[in-house]
């Protein structure tokens, strides 16, 4: 492909075109010369599609530290650095599983619906497919997303950005609003909290106050327009929107409600937050305002000099996104990024800009702030409230750092990580 002449660096970073191919390089009728796929028919008809073969590593990434003994226990990552938009594919949704993903028979599953109300209910799926429903755009992440760049990690290992945040996912979620379903069966007044179960084997269970089961939480029965998939929560998962992933129980098999919080084995030997005094927080439900760039990202195609396209995600569990920032000169200058799309309450929106790198080493980052003027913090000012070893809930910045070679690396901004780069 060839570049036209002249073209300014205005024109290529306005996006009307990067390069053209001259109408001469390819015949202007169909004959010897055209391409093989043009000269006998296509392929027949798929049932069910699948992505083009050539796009074959675009796929999640599978971390099991249990392996040998709990195959089902671990995540498998979304690649945020292959995807656009803000929709996650349902196939890439990522995936936390404790003991994994059960075989259910949607016919003979229930919810459950008892503890203190009125009147104890059960649902079987062909129920609830029944009642009036609503779609919304939501992400749900792990409350240990980013676990690669926490305190569980001191020296910052490069890694993709997918393989660092994948464990944020959007989709267009279609359920029942669980208000109904529990007005239905009668809230008794001293009701405050609810326990949610799923049917795994792990019986992943976690407390929810009954304020946000009133407010936006969802029974999903459709993910991206299709029935959930299995490892989704298939045929149904609770939706908690904004909130730390795990609350929104896959395979959602009860709900209880209760005077005060159950204090599960998921929220008292996991998902609590260690602090740097030693004490630690029972109950951190949102997910804090957060972004990352997708593009560029570490990984095994480098940089070229010249107009970047500098793309990425940034969502808060409090709210909308406000506004995102750029710096491509390690946080002393910050540009405002171009919001895409629609900036729904608890979806993510694509952030964009625009720059040209003269080839010089330097880092690029993101900063973005929600409605309720939540900043996203630095790693170094995250790290710090939080214990050695601390993972969960972490929204600081991710700092990419470009070689004059291209490559690019993850990044800290604290001491250890600038004395990794001196011994270099
Ligand atoms: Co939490």
């Amino acid at each position: 492909m060839k570049k036209i002449k002249g073209l300014t660096r205005r024109a290529l970073l306005s996006g009307t075109a990067i390069s053209v191919i001259p109408a001469s390089s390819f015949a202007q009728s169909i004959n010897e010369g055209s391409p093989a796929w043009m000269k006998t028919p296509g392929e027949s008809f798929n049932e069910y599609g699948l992505p083009s073969s050539q796009e074959i590593n675009t796929k999640r990434e599978i971390f099991q530290p249990y392996e040998e003994y709990a195959p089902g226990a671990g995540v498998a990552m979304t690649p945020l650095e292959k995807l656009e938009g803000i929709i996650t594919p349902n196939g890439l949704h990522f995936e936390r599983s404790h003991n994994g993903v059960p075989n259910i028979d949607a016919r003979q599953h229930e919810l459950l619906i008892h503890g203190l109300v009125e009147t104890p209910l059960v649902f079987k799926i062909e129920d609830l497919l029944k009642y009036p429903m609503e779609t919304k755009t939501y992400f749900i992440e792990c409350g240990g997303n980013s676990f690669y760049n926490s305190n569980a990690f001191p020296i910052a290992i490069d890694r993709t950005c997918g393989s660092i945040h994948g464990l944020m996912s959007t989709s267009e979620w279609t359920g029942v609003p669980l208000k109904n379903i529990l007005k239905e069966a009668g809230i008794k007044k001293d009701a405050l909290w609810l326990l949610a179960e799923g049917a795994d084997a792990g019986a992943m269970s976690r407390s929810i106050p009954l304020e946000k089961a009133l407010d936006d939480t969802l029974i999903a029965l459709y993910q991206n327009g299709e029935r959930i998939r299995p490892e989704q929560g298939y045929p149904i998962r609770l939706v908690v929107p904004g909130w730390e992933g795990n609350i929104s129980i896959k395979w959602l098999r009860r709900i209880k409600l209760t005077k005060k919080p159950t204090y599960t084995k998921d929220e008292t030997s996991k998902y609590s937050d260690l602090l740097a005094n030693g004490k630690t927080l029972q109950f951190t439900f949102p997910m804090e305002v957060k972004s990352v760039i997708t593009q560029p990202t570490a990984g095994a195609i480098p940089l070229k000099k010249g107009p970047v396209h500098i793309t990425g995600l940034a969502w808060s569990g409090l709210g909308k996104i406000k506004k995102v920032e750029v710096s491509t000169d390690k946080g002393k200058t910050w540009n405002t990024a171009h919001i895409d799309g629609a900036n729904q309450k608890l979806s993510p929106v694509r952030f964009r800009y625009n720059w040209i790198w003269n080839g010089e080493e330097c880092s690029i980052e993101s900063r973005a702030t929600d409605s309720k003027n939540n900043v996203q913090p630095q790693r170094k000012d995250w790290s710090i409230k939080y214990g050695l070893g601390h993972l969960y809930h972490n929204n600081s910045i991710q700092i990419w750092r470009i070689m004059p070679d291209g490559q690019i690396y993850n990044e800290y901004d604290d001491l250890a990580q600038n004395e990794k780069w001196s011994e270099e």
